[in-house]
């Protein structure tokens, strides 16, 4: 059988993904440092890959795979290390990077707040507490009054269900809670911290698309009654609650697909299983019609333009990354072909970084990174992704 070419929309945007904690280094001003001296995470980040240095290096690989788009985030606690003090060096040290980005071909899709808070505030509580909303807004209109021309869409936050469900119920993130009330509260302070900052940079800069993104799984429902019931709820609340919370306060729909899975009963508790297809080493199973699913989804929901924020496979081997890529995109194109309106598809990630508490055990990157020496090495998925890009066009077979 002959392959085919998937073309995507002109104008679609190619990128990477990645966050500030993940590779920067030296963030030891904020929860997840703690969180990691406390034993909590299975290494420390440290020097991570040294991007806060080393940023024109990963640019130019970007650059290199055809890229015309990169996801990053800023680091609060470098901008803000001490409360209400503000650090002219870091905004300047972020300027230059957010104009080698754009000196290179891409548009800078930048997110304010990826998990980490600065110590000083998580000293305070953190997101339960109301005034983190005040704190998180005055960082945020600093941000884009200093940075604003310097980014062209704007995430206010990543994936808020996570911090929310690990931090205050699994306690497996900072702040290691395990307290509905404090879930609660912190989940309200969250929405209304977005809804500011969304106001807050209509009011700045009115044509900066703003939105969030959010970690989306495919659920697989059953025969059962009771359990497409449970299941129809759990998706309801982790996929689309801050969408529907936040409806008339996003510009677009920010999704990060990995898997699928399935709501099972033990009683007397549920808990959610990933769909057992190929397990990879983060124990996620590989699922790609699930992101077929969540996007169109999103897209009978919301009808606004929706960018994959994140997609990727924890592959030291890289045996399987590019299966994995083409696969999912094919599913993302179908998507595109029944309607949905996707503008872009970022991969997560460029290199191989800090991955929160699994540490440097799981290795998400196109670009492989020694940790010693921090030398960038591209892996063959490297190069397959890079056609992909340099084509606007997946071959499948
Ligand atoms: C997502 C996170 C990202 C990365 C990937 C593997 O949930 O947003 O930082 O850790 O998972």
């Amino acid at each position: 059988m002959e392959n085919k070419i998937l073309k995507f929309p002109a104008g679609f945007l190619w990128g990477v993904a990645t966050s500030a904690y993940q590779v920067e280094g030296d963030c030891d001003n904020n929860d997840w440092c703690e969180w990691g001296k406390k034993g909590k995470t299975k290494g420390i980040a440290g020097k991570a890959c040294d991007s806060w240095n080393k940023y024109p290096e990963d640019h130019d690989l970007a650059q290199e795979l055809g890229c015309n788009a990169f996801r990053l985030s800023l680091e609060w606690s470098k901008i803000e290390p001490e409360e209400g003090k503000f650090s002219q060096e870091a905004i300047e040290h972020y300027r230059k990077v957010l104009q080698d980005i754009k000196a290179k071909g891409m548009m800078r899709s930048v997110t304010l707040w990826h998990w980490t808070l600065p110590i000083w505030l998580s000293k305070k509580g953190g997101w339960h507490k109301k005034h983190t909303v005040k704190y998180f807004t005055e960082y945020c209109k600093k941000v884009i009054e200093e940075l604003g021309d310097e980014i062209d869409q704007l995430l206010i936050m990543n994936e808020p269900r996570l911090p929310l469900n690990r931090g205050y119920l699994a306690g497996n993130f900072p702040p290691g809670k395990h307290n509905p009330i404090l879930y609660f509260l912190a989940r309200k302070n969250m929405v209304e911290a977005c809804k500011k900052c969304y106001d807050l940079s209509k009011e700045i800069k009115k044509d900066l698309p703003v939105g969030i993104t959010q970690f989306c799984n495919d659920f697989d429902y059953y025969n059962s009654k009771f359990l497409s019931f449970i299941t129809e709820q759990t998706e309801n609340l982790y996929n689309w609650y801050f969408y529907d919370q936040l409806r008339g306060h996003y510009d677009f729909v920010g999704i990060n697909y990995y898997f699928a899975v399935e709501v099972k009963l033990y009683p007397p508790s549920i808990k959610m299983q990933t769909v057992d297809m190929q397990i990879t080493e983060m124990g996620w199973g590989v699922f790609a019609d699930g992101l077929y699913e969540v996007v169109m989804d999103a897209w009978d929901r919301y009808k606004k333009p929706i960018y994959i924020f994140e997609n990727g496979i924890a592959n030291a081997e890289d045996d399987h990354r590019s299966a994995y890529i083409k696969s999912h995109l094919q599913k993302l194109h179908e998507a595109i072909s029944k309607g949905a309106d996707v503008r872009g598809y970022f991969h997560w990630s460029l290199v191989d970084n800090f991955e929160w508490v699994e540490a440097y055990n799981m290795k998400f990157g196109l670009v492989e990174i020694d940790f010693e020496t921090l030398e960038r090495k591209p892996r063959k998925s490297f190069y397959e992704y890079a056609k992909i890009c340099k084509n606007n066009a997946v071959e499948v077979g």
